[in-house]
């Protein structure tokens, strides 16, 4: 009789023999939570002990308050197997959950508290590339040679200090928006070049400026499991507009933010939990043509500038 070839992929044994603690039989619920914590708490990281042994009461607990049945862990299960198989790559997919239940911005939130001074932090969310062009301050980071459509021009000023007010020159400054269509370059079919993404220097005041387009709100994409989670909840998928910024600089904390205009009607029940009070700011409406040219506008169009200031 032959013997069946092992399929590369079929899982074998990991070598590692039980531990020498004796354990219960698992004949209650509370032996099994007992059984899983003592075999976490042998976990021979400390660090990941920490997390596991919290993972494993926690998910314990939760399973045991709601009283899952054996259709809704199924249900669970199907749910997450959805995620790995969108369209998607799989990590803006899992990203795109966590941000759902808010545990994006509590990760940022514990790791970047309020600094005296400094501009506060957000999420970076699942749209920053790498590749944004190196730009000349008041470049524009969107491509307008076939207009801007809906959008209206935004031109930003800002200033990078320090938290002592002293500007910190040649900091390197990263932005990225949605296009006139609310949609970031990543999301088209094609995507032959960098479009609303820029890096920028700032000068020897510490000043930057940019030209942009007024963002606008839009929708989280919604893939088919994520959706029919966000309608169970009953919950929009809107995203509160904004404008992403990563500031680095060389002996200064990073900084990745988000800036909100003001009037945005989703910034309190943003998609991700993204929104803080201090990052809200007023757009200043410029309709002085001769102050839209002077800052490249092109045409007469209306320009639009805001002003911030952040430390790192
Ligand atoms: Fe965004």
């Amino acid at each position: 009789m032959s013997v069946p070839k092992r399929a590369t992929d079929v899982p074998s044994w990991n070598g590692i023999l039980p531990p020498s603690m004796k354990l219960p039989f698992i004949d209650t619920p509370d032996s099994v939570t007992y059984n899983a914590m003592k075999l976490a708490e042998l976990t021979p990281d400390p660090r990941m002990r920490e997390i596991l042994v919290g993972l494993v009461r926690h998910m314990h607990d939760f399973t045991r308050e709601t009283s899952i049945t054996t259709d809704e862990w199924l249900k669970g299960i199907k749910f997450m197997a959805a995620f790995a198989n969108q369209r998607q790559p799989p990590h803006i997919e899992y990203m795109l959950l966590l941000d759902v239940f808010g545990v994006s911005t509590l990760v940022d939130t514990i790791n970047n508290p309020p600094v005296k001074n400094a501009t506060a932090s957000d999420v970076i969310g699942p749209f920053f590339m790498p590749d944004a062009p190196d730009k000349e301050n008041k470049d524009t980071i969107v491509d307008d040679t076939n207009g801007i459509g809906k959008a209206e021009y935004l031109y930003f000023e800002g200033r990078i200090l320090t938290t002592d007010g002293q500007p910190i020159p040649n900091v390197s400054v990263e932005v990225w928006e949605v296009d006139e269509e609310g949609l970031y370059d990543l999301q088209y079919e094609s995507r032959d070049a960098p479009n609303g993404r820029g890096r920028f220097r700032s000068r020897a005041d510490g000043t930057f400026e940019f030209r942009g387009v007024v963002p606008s709100a839009y929708p989280i994409p919604l893939s088919p499991p994520l959706e029919s989670l966000m309608n169970a909840w009953n919950r929009h998928n809107m995203r509160a507009a904004h404008v992403h910024f990563w500031v680095k600089a060389p002996g200064f904390r990073e900084l990745i933010t988000q800036l909100y205009p003001d009037n945005n009607e989703w910034v309190t029940t943003d998609g991700v939990f993204g929104g803080k009070r201090s990052l809200v700011i007023n757009l200043k409406r410029v309709d002085d043509k001769s102050e839209s040219e002077k800052r490249g506008i092109p045409g007469a169009r209306r320009s639009t500038m805001l002003s911030s200031t952040s430390c790192c």
